[in-house]
């Protein structure tokens, strides 16, 4: 979700209760969340050096429609894909084509969303294609590790700048930056719902309580270079890091409980690991 630096996030002055969901809601989304992710598990094999992107959207479209579900990406403010797939210095949102052909050593992040009777799912991982060199393989373990603290820190009772406080300060340590412009949100029964979850620290960030029954994702964009990012003046969607350096990101929808994060978009795969996230090519356990 795009924060606006010049107006700053969107405000939306809901009050709590409104924005909790109910068990049955939560049910809901605990079902979009299993499929985005089995989903992630079915197109994880194919993100392979000498495929394209768009068969890459059309495989992610014609399986989500197979299910009988829909694919929220396609048609959103007029994106015209079902997935994002942003390649190396991509930071988010790049449009999948026939032109462009997975090789090796490239990094590419593939995000989707799909609406599962009303409730969507939201879930993104960064794949290695082929052999990356050592500092690809550095930005994608920070990133994944950026994730892993995001979610542990989201514990009832905190608020949520908890999340950026976790993040930041260890992307930071390992020499990466947090991107700013683009961050988290709430998710339900629309992708973006209600509010920001910025990975930086900032203080103008939402700062809503986690209470049980909120909904939202994490989903850090970590640059090996700086923060700052450019948006594609022509096809006005692909962002790029400005100083062309690479960039990482995964994310997960989650359920805030009385227990603690749960992750709705875990995978069958990460299910039956007990992992939050399985980063071929990483042999680091990302254990919740
Ligand atoms: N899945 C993206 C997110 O994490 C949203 C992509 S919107 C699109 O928020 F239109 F670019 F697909
Ligand atoms: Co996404
Ligand atoms: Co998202």
């Amino acid at each position: 979700m795009q924060a606006d630096l010049e107006k700053g996030p969107p405000r939306r002055t809901a009050k709590p209760r409104v924005i909790l969901k109910t068990p049955l809601e939560q049910e809901g989304m605990r079902r979009a969340g299993a499929f985005n992710g089995q989903l992630m598990d079915f197109i994880r094999p194919y993100v392979t050096a000498g495929i394209s992107t768009a068969r890459l959207d059309a495989l992610v479209h014609d399986y989500t429609l197979d299910h009988g579900h829909v694919p929220a990406c396609l048609n959103y403010n007029g994106y015209p894909k079902s997935i994002c797939t942003s390649i190396n210095n991509i930071v988010c949102h790049g449009i999948p084509s026939e032109k462009e052909i997975l090789k090796d050593g490239d990094i590419v992040n593939v995000d989707f969303t799909t609406i599962v009777d009303g409730f969507y799912g939201d879930s993104s991982e960064t794949f290695f294609i082929g052999d990356v060199s050592d500092k690809a393989r550095h930005l994608v373990a920070v990133t994944a590790r950026a994730l892993l603290l995001g979610i542990r820190a989201a514990m009832p009772g905190k608020h949520l700048s908890a999340i950026a406080q976790a993040i930041e300060p260890y992307v930071k340590s390992q020499g990466c930056s947090v991107v700013r412009q683009y961050t988290g949100h709430g998710i339900g029964k629309a992708i973006h719902e209600y509010f920001n979850v910025f990975h930086h620290i900032a203080a103008d960030s939402d700062n809503i309580m986690l209470e049980p029954g909120l909904t939202l994702t994490i989903e850090p964009m970590i640059n090996l270079g700086s923060y700052h990012v450019v948006t594609d003046p022509v096809d006005k969607w692909t962002v790029r890091t400005r100083d062309g350096s690479l960039s990482a990101q995964f994310e997960h929808s989650i359920l805030i409980t009385e227990a603690g994060p749960e992750v709705l978009t875990l995978t069958p795969s990460q299910r039956a690991s007990g992992k939050m996230l399985v980063v071929a090519g990483i042999a680091e356990e990302f254990t919740l």
